[in-house]
Order: structure tokens, then sequence, then C-alpha cells
């Protein structure tokens, strides 16, 4: 059998927080993805969500166990080394583009991450071309304006943009951090249309995290919910797709009042 191109084991992540305690974000997390599997992520502020995306990204190196991308152990491998399978779209569109480069240039370096510097090469004709039709796609005219500088451009076409540099090397494993979240409605909506043709065209295994519960259980095919570092709810098949958004509500709830029951029980 293939190797999933995810395995996540026992995997926990601390930060200190002053005065020599620490807060645990992530806590002996274990997490399988198979193959093309689209898995939306959902939990409360704090719940642990953008720090686990960092540590399979190599932001962060896990304090204990290990993660694995297609059978090969990447636990201590660089952020930078990783970036040659992984792409990511996080929630500020400032952070996926270079502003000061033009759109070709910013879809260049997209190109060329995680190659040696001797393999990159500059902006061809041939790479132009491709460019134009990568952008066609998008349908927001950005193919006639390859020598803008991408800080020109909104919110949205930054977004879009981003979200095709980090897929169209396409990646082992997708990473997308509530990359529609600062965007107003509308231009969200548009984005999340583009991810869905883009995931599904590619068959990008993809982690996305979103605070929109309707969004989560429509899109993809798997939804965990985290709190407090752990994964406490995980649903698939036909399961989840009886779920309904105030049933994950409901859910929410009750994780939330276990908490509390627990805090409680400890303080006894
Ligand atoms: N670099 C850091 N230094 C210190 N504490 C951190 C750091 N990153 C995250 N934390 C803490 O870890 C916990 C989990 O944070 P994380 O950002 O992963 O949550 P999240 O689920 O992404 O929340 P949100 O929905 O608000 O984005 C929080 O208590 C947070 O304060
Ligand atoms: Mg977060």
């Amino acid at each position: 059998m293939n190797s999933p191109v995810l395995s996540i084991k026992k995997v926990s992540k601390s930060f200190p927080v002053g005065g020599g305690s620490t807060k645990i974000a992530v806590d002996r997390v274990s997490l399988t993805v198979p193959q093309g599997q689209f898995v939306t992520v959902i939990g409360s502020n704090g719940a642990g969500k953008s720090t686990l995306l960092n540590l399979v990204a190599g932001r962060y190196i896990p304090d204990t166990g290990t993660i694995s991308l297609n059978g090969t152990d990447i636990t201590n491998l660089s952020e930078h080394r990783r970036a040659a399978f992984i792409g990511r779209v996080f929630q500020d569109p400032l952070q996926g583009t270079a502003a000061s480069m033009t759109i070709e240039e910013n879809l260049s370096m997209a190109e060329s991450r995680g190659l040696r510097r001797t393999l990159r090469r500059g902006v061809t004709k041939e790479r132009r071309a491709r460019f134009r039709e990568l952008l066609a796609v998008l349908g927001l005219g950005l193919e006639d304006r390859l020598r803008s500088e991408v800080g020109l451009l909104s919110g949205g076409q930054r977004q879009s943009l981003s979200l095709l540099m980090a897929t169209m090397t396409k990646p082992s494993l997708l990473l997308l951090d509530e990359h529609t979240a600062a965007l107003d409605p509308k231009t969200a909506q548009q984005v999340v249309a583009l991810t869905e043709r883009i995931v599904r065209e590619y068959g990008l295994t993809t982690l996305m995290v979103t605070h929109n519960l309707e969004q989560a259980l429509r899109l993809g095919d798997r939804t965990i919910m985290m709190h407090e570092g752990k994964i406490v709810l995980d649903l698939s098949g036909q399961v989840r797709q009886t779920m309904t958004v105030a049933d994950l509500l409901a859910e929410f709830t009750r994780v939330r009042g276990e908490s509390l029951v627990d805090d409680r029980l400890l303080l006894a």
C-alpha cells in the first residue's frame, strides 16, 4: 500500500509564556492524511490550528513526535527544504507574495521554490507564455499585467495569485490557513471557488483552516475539530454528510463544556 501523504504521530509543541511556565499549543496530535484528501480544520481561537500547520510546514520543530511526508520522516527538515513539497497560503494577503516584485517575478520565484539557486532561471519567453495561461484561469485579467507590481493588486487578486503560486508546482501537500478571512464576502467566495477548482483539478492533498463552519462541512472530504491542542472530532463519509452547522455548534459546546468539567475535577 502507498504511504499516506501526511503522517503526524503524537506531535506536541509548547511555547514559553513567561514566569517559567509553558503553554501546550499542540498536544500529542496524531493525524494521517491519504493522497488526495481535502481536510478542513476548525476550532476556536487558540485551539492550535495554526501551530499544527506551522509544525507541518517546518516553521516550528515539534518538542516530541514525528511528521512524515510520503513515507519520509521530515520532522527535522528545514522549512526551506520542505517548501519544495509543501505549498502554503496564509490569512494575510501581504504574506504570500512579494509586493515590490512584478507578477511574473513572483511566479518565477514560486516555480523555483526549493530548487538550488543555480537551477533557478529568469523569466524566459516560454515561462511567460505558461504564466499567462495559468493566470488566465483566474479570470481576473492578470494575464495582461505580468509586469505590474504585485503591490498594486487588490487583496483578492493577491490571494488568488498566492494560491496559484502555492499550487503551480503541484506540491505534495497544500496548507491553507484562513486564506479568505481577510477578504470581503464576495471576494472570499471567489477565492474559495478557485481553491476548490485547483485542489480538485490537481488532486492536491490539502489541509484548510477555516472559521466558517458551513464551508468546513461543504468543502473537501473530511473535517477535524481542534480544542486545546487536541483533535476532538474527526468527521468523514456518511456521518459528515449528514452533519449540519447546528450539529457542529453543539459539538463545540459539548467539548468546551467537558473541558470545564475536567478543569473543575482537576481543581477539586
Ligand atoms: N509563537 C508563539 N509563541 C507563543 N505562543 C504561541 C505562539 N504561537 C502560538 N502560540 C499559542 O499557542 C496557542 C495556539 O495558537 P494557534 O495560533 O495555533 O491557535 P489557532 O487555533 O490558530 O487560533 P486562531 O483561530 O485564533 O488563529 C495559543 O495559546 C497561542 O497563544
Ligand atoms: Mg490560527
